[in-house]
């Protein structure tokens, strides 16, 4: 079975480099929150800078989110959008709730990148960084 659910998500922590290791933040209001929980999976896709529609359009709770999304999916069975930075798949290694949000803590069980400015996200708007030399 796949795992067609997406979440755009602005918090991500790097938590350790062996064995290697992110945490995403949910709300436990959110649909993904139980696919998550029920799943022990998800894979975090850092959107190119030319995907900004894309951003807005999961973070608008669509029905189908990647029913007209280009993806393959991984080996966690979590999609991969096409044309993203890179990709982290993960398996949920641990779980806590805090108020509103549970802390996903999740094991990279496989990883890919190329090479392509991220989008980002600062002061209400999407961005990409700044090309220098
Ligand atoms: C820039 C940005 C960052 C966001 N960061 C988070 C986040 O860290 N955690 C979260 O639960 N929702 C976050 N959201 C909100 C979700 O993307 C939004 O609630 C989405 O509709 C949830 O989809 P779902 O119900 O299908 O899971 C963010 C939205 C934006 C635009």
């Amino acid at each position: 079975m796949d795992f067609p659910y997406s979440l755009i998500i602005m918090l991500r922590q790097l938590i350790s480099a062996e064995p290697p290791s992110i945490l995403i933040v949910v709300n436990q209001k959110n649909r993904s929150h139980a696919l998550i929980q029920q799943s022990g999976v998800y894979t975090v896709n850092v959107l190119s800078a030319g995907q900004e529609s894309l951003a807005a359009h999961f973070a608008s709770g669509p029905a189908s989110p990647f029913a007209s999304v280009a993806h393959t999916y991984g080996t966690n069975r979590c999609p991969i959008i096409n044309g993203c930075t890179s990709y982290l798949e993960c398996v949920v290694a641990a779980q806590t709730a805090f108020g509103t949000h549970s802390i996903f803590l999740g094991r990279v069980i496989a990883s890919g990148e190329r090479d392509d400015v991220p989008l980002l996200y600062h002061d209400g708007q999407f961005r990409s960084l700044a090309q220098t030399g």
